[in-house]
C-alpha cells in the first residue's frame, strides 16, 4: 500500500493502474477507521480491483461550534487497517493541497440538505458534497462506497452523481453494529464509560418503532412522539425521531413501503445518529 499526500503523484499512479485495465474503487474517510470503516474496504474489494481511501478531516462540514479541531486523529493506526484490509493507495493529503485557498465555489445541496442533520448542522451537506465532489474530481473513480449508517449523506451524494451525471456508481454499504446494537461510529470514541453502556438506546427505540411499523402502524407522528419521549426518560435530548421515504427522504402516507426511520440524539455531551430501513407490505 503507497501513501500519497499530492494530487499530481495520486494521479500517476491511478493512470499506470487504469492502463492495466484496473477498476478503481474510492472509500473517503476522515480517518480514525474502526469495523465500520473496514466493511466499506470490504463492499469495495467486491466492486473492484484497485482500492483508493482518502484520509481528510474536512473542515468544510464543521459549523465553528463543532468538532473539528478535537476531532481524533489517527492516522498510523488508520494506514496499518487499510493496509491489512488491502487498499492499494491511502490519498491523504494537508489542507494546502485540498484547498489551497479558501474554498469559495462550493456544491449548492438541495432542500433536502438543509433538513434534518442539515436542519442541526446548518452548511454541513454543503461542505460534505463539496469535498466529495473534489475527491470525486482528483480519484476519478469507476465506483465509491458510503455507509447506509449516514444515510442522508449516502443520498445526497447519489443525487449529485445523477444530476451532475459523474460516471461513478456509488455503493451503499451496511451499517456495523456493536454487539448491544450501537451503529459503530467514530464519534462513540466520545462516548463517557457511563453513556456507552447507554448508547444503544438510540437503535433500541429505533427498532421498536420499526416493529410497529412492520406490525400495520401508520400513525407516523405517534410512533415518531413516542420514540422521542422515550429517549426523553431514559436521559437522551433528541434533535429529530422522523419516518420518511427511503427514495427522496420525503414525508411517507400509509401506502408507502419503503420507509427508513432516522434519529439523532445526544447523550451526555455525545451526539449519536442512527437509521433503520423498514420494508412493509402493502396493506
Ligand atoms: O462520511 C464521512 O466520513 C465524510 O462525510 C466524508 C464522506 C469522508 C466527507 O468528508
Amino acid at each position: 500500500m503507497e501513501i500519497l499526500t499530492r494530487i499530481d503523484a495520486l494521479r500517476a499512479r491511478l493512470s499506470d493502474a487504469r492502463r492495466m485495465g484496473c477498476r478503481v474503487v474510492f472509500v473517503p474517510t476522515m480517518g480514525n477507521l474502526h469495523a465500520g470503516h473496514m466493511s466499506l474496504l470490504a463492499s469495495a474489494k467486491q466492486h473492484g480491483d484497485y482500492i483508493v481511501s482518502s484520509i481528510f478531516v474536512n473542515r468544510l462540514q464543521f459549523a465553528p461550534n463543532e468538532d473539528f479541531d478535537r476531532y481524533p486523529r489517527t492516522f498510523e493506526s488508520d494506514c496499518s487497517m487499510l493496509a491489512a484490509e488491502g487498499a492499494h493507495i491511502v490519498f491523504a493529503p494537508d489542507e494546502t493541497v485540498l484547498y489551497p485557498a479558501p474554498q469559495v465555489y462550493m456544491v449548492q445541496t438541495p432542500q433536502v440538505g438543509d433538513e434534518l442533520e442539515g436542519q442541526f448542522r446548518p452548511g454541513f451537506f454543503r461542505g460534505v458534497a463539496t469535498v466529495v465532489l473534489k475527491l470525486f474530481n482528483i480519484v476519478q473513480p469507476d465506483a465509491a462506497v458510503f455507509g447506509k449508517k449516514d444515510y442522508q449523506q449516502l443520498l445526497i451524494i447519489r443525487g449529485m452523481v445523477n444530476q451532475l451525471a459523474l460516471p461513478i456508481e456509488i455503493v451503499a454499504s451496511d451499517t456495523v453494529r456493536a454487539i448491544d446494537g450501537l451503529a459503530l461510529s467514530s464519534r462513540n470514541g466520545y462516548l463517557s464509560e457511563g453513556d456507552r453502556a447507554r448508547a444503544s438506546d438510540l437503535y433500541k427505540v429505533l427498532t421498536e418503532a420499526a416493529g410497529l411499523l412492520r406490525h400495520g402502524r401508520r400513525d407516523f407522528p405517534v410512533i415518531e412522539k413516542q420514540s422521542v419521549e422515550m429517549l426523553g426518560r431514559s436521559g437522551w435530548d433528541t434533535d429529530y425521531i422522523t419516518i420518511r421515504r427511503q427514495r427522496d427522504l420525503s414525508s411517507p402516507d400509509a401506502s408507502d413501503e419503503s420507509l427508513v426511520i432516522l434519529g439523532a440524539a445526544k447523550i451526555g455531551r455525545t451526539r449519536l445518529i442512527d437509521n433503520l430501513e423498514i420494508g412493509l407490505q402493502p396493506t
